[in-house]
């Protein structure tokens, strides 16, 4: 560990942080028992990134290697940050959401020699945390809505052009302001596109979201999900998944949607479709998962009915347009935690949870460990690609790269494998068959 941190007397002056020697900067260190024990929890479900723990323990491919992260401090963030430090990196890290940061977990990591920047409702100091984990110069970045990336490349470009070896995306919105940047010639180091893994996005985003969308809201709410209109805004990958959890608990599902495929496959699975103005006016609850601003706003706030639950899945806070909710209602209550109940002018009362922010990890854990295990494994094993690249004196060319197939199958299988279960396996005379361009009818 690198001991050029400076104290922080300003964030200390708050009277809600520990901080050592500057070396790490959480709400509270004495919740590291509590936060080591959730992390053996995760530990026990994420049985491929143990695996990859035990076996680069050994070998430590990472030694004298620095990584940064900027991604939700969670759990199951606990086990991949940890066995990034037993295969001999240096980690450094920040939350990736002002509400997402379980303090416990920051604690437990801090303890264990992490240099941990995260709290839960870091609002104001969130940049400030960012570049604590630039301080050091990482030659690894590994981001969840690219804004250590985006840092490091606005704030930090020589180092971005010189320093960093290479990077990783978590998740679909940072994937898409990824491409972006590199579209405007504007990328300054290779990144792996890890949302766009099949063992990702086909899991994580669409059984992860759902399970912990879905639980985020109850946590939030307590009310019953059966018989209601629960509207999705949205039909891709995420709010697949929690429009096909809310189905399964008996809410009738609407989807909005501007992409006719997504519609479609909504359609199919038994959705409503309906534009939102429409929607508006019928649903109960309401969640957005669709990584734009202004899906929900004030002509739908107008139209709503009285006890409308408004939450958002995604991973920015700009899909409900919240000045507009403000500037209809006369005034506002907290009912409970992560439930703002706006009353408007003519009595109706609309339900914002969580801020608007995402309402999986700032209302509930996020997604489970088992999901997580895919997810992180892919992040591992494209960090350590980097690497031995690295080692070769050589480097990935400049670019948002996918996920190699072979990378992706040997997760999945190891998955399988993990749950104890076996598939079966093509016969050579098979193989044959699917490569026989003339085999006819
Ligand atoms: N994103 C969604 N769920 C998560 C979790 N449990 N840990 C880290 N990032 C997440």
């Amino acid at each position: 560990m690198s001991d050029n941190f400076k104290a922080y007397p300003d964030k200390k002056a708050t009277g809600n942080f520990s901080e050592e020697e500057g070396k790490y900067c959480v709400r509270d260190i004495n919740l590291a028992e509590e936060g080591k024990l959730l992390i053996d929890w995760a530990e026990s479900r994420m049985p491929v990134m143990m695996g990859l723990r035990k076996k680069y323990s050994e070998t430590k491919p990472f030694k004298g290697y620095k990584i940064a992260g900027c991604l939700h401090v969670t759990k199951e963030t606990g086990v991949l940050i940890k066995t990034f430090q037993a295969a001999g990196a240096e980690v450094y890290w920040s939350g990736c959401n002002p509400l997402s940061t379980n303090d416990a977990v920051a604690a437990a990591l801090a303890a264990d020699g992490i240099a941990m920047y995260a709290w839960y409702g870091n609002h104001e100091d969130f940049y400030w945390c960012i570049d604590r984990t630039i301080d050091p110069r990482p030659h690894l970045t590994l981001d969840d809505g690219c804004d250590l990336i985006d840092t490091v490349h606005e704030k930090y470009k020589d180092y971005a052009k010189n320093g960093v070896i290479g990077g990783t995306e978590e998740t679909t919105t940072g994937v898409h302001r990824l491409r972006s940047r590199e579209a405007a010639g504007e990328l300054y180091y290779p990144v792996f596109a890890v949302n766009d893994a099949e063992t990702k996005w086909d899991f994580d985003n669409v059984y992860g979201t759902g399970q912990s969308t879905i639980d985020g809201i109850i946590r939030a709410t307590s009310v019953l999900l059966a018989g209601k209109n629960f509207v999705v805004c949205g039909h891709g990958h995420c709010g697949s998944g929690v429009a096909k959890r809310a189905k399964g608990l008996g809410s009738n599902t609407i989807i909005t949607e501007v992409k006719a495929t997504a519609a479609l496959k909504g359609i199919l699975e038994g959705h409503e479709l309906m534009p939102m103005e429409d929607a508006a006016k019928v649903g109960d609850i309401f969640c957005t998962a669709t990584g734009v601003k202004d899906i929900i706003r004030k002509e739908h706030f107008a139209v709503m009915k009285d006890g409308a639950i408004v939450c958002n899945t995604g991973h920015y806070d700009k899909e409900i347009n919240i000045p507009e909710l403000e500037e209809l209602s006369v005034s506002k209550r907290t009912i409970r935690p992560n439930c703002e109940e706006y009353t408007m002018a003519d009595g109706r009362r609309i339900y914002l949870l969580a801020q608007g922010r995402l309402i999986n990890l700032a209302a509930a854990e996020g997604h489970p460990s088992e999901v997580m295990d895919m997810s992180f494994a892919n992040q591992f094993m494209s960090h350590l690609a980097l690497v031995e690249q690295h080692k070769t004196g050589t480097n990935f060319a400049i670019s948002v790269m996918d996920i190699p197939e072979a990378q992706d199958e040997l997760v999945a299988t190891t998955k399988v494998i993990e749950m104890g279960l076996k598939m079966d396996k093509l016969t050579d005379e098979q193989v044959k068959y699917m490569g026989d361009y003339n085999a006819g009818t």
